[in-house]
């Protein structure tokens, strides 16, 4: 029963997870271009949304680095570059405490935001609150990890499970054993993270995908008044 229960946890759940991601992601942009948006409420309210956007993007800019460097880029890189286990943990304990606080109080904002101007409130629908809450969940139960986990149990060396159990996902040879040695509030963030995906193309999240690079290099557009005298 448990190998059935893992086998279901690590291996279809995440294919199915991020399958739903991609397919979804396609169909999104294929069946609704229109509603490939952030919904962005700044007419409505500027000074709260200046302040936890700011926040919230720039500490989930950094977060996102810092995922990259932790699971996706193998610990052998790093000691082939003279980094050493423990100045790893610093930075990425410093590094990624900071973000992540930064990150969920920018949500805490935009959340508090949403509930208490009135105008933001009558435009918000469900699937508003259900993304600000499933970004609430994901990040905290990751800072549940980075902080809770690391300054009252102690460094907990991820890379060398949860790091190799994703990228072993990635190129289709998962590895239940190496995740199930993994502390259970790991586990817990790591099938949060796959929910996330899942959700993203149902989501205003889809945004991400649509930086606005063109912007860099686009010949400015002047705008003018119309002269009511002309
Ligand atoms: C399958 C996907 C994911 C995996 C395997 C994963 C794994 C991890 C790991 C190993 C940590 C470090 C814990 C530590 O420092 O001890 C972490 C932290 C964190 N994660 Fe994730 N994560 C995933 C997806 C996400 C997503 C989608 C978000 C945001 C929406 C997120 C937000 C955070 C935050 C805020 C932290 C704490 C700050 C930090 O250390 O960067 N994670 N995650």
């Amino acid at each position: 029963m448990v190998a059935e229960v893992e086998l279901f946890l690590w291996v279809i759940y995440p294919y199915v997870a991020l399958t739903v991601f991609i397919v979804g992601l396609i169909l999104r942009y294929d069946k609704d271009p229109w509603g490939w948006t952030s919904k962005s409420s700044q007419i409505l309210e500027r000074r709260l949304l200046m302040w936890g956007s700011i926040m919230f993007h720039w500490g989930f800019i950094f977060v996102f680095i810092g995922h990259i460097m932790g699971l996706l880029i193998p610990v052998s890189f790093y000691k082939s570059m003279g980094v050493s286990f423990s100045s790893y943990h610093i930075i990425a304990f410093y590094g990624g405490a900071l973000a992540g606080v930064i990150s969920v109080l920018g949500l805490f904002v935009l959340l508090a935001r949403r509930l208490l101007n009135g105008k933001v409130k009558a435009t918000s629908g469900i699937d508003d609150y259900f993304t600000l809450a499933l970004l609430l969940f994901v990040m905290l139960s990751g800072l549940l990890n980075t902080l809770g986990y690391s300054l009252l149990i102690g460094e907990y060396d991820y890379r060398s499970t949860i790091g190799v159990y994703i990228r072993s996902i990635l190129t289709f040879r998962p590895d239940i054993p190496i995740i199930a040695t993994a502390p259970l509030t790991y586990q817990l963030h790591t099938l949060l993270g796959l929910l996330f995906f899942a959700a993203l193309p149902f989501t205003r999240l889809v945004h991400i995908f649509s930086l606005p690079l063109p912007y860099l290099w686009r010949r400015n557009i002047v705008y003018r008044s119309i002269s009511r005298s002309s």
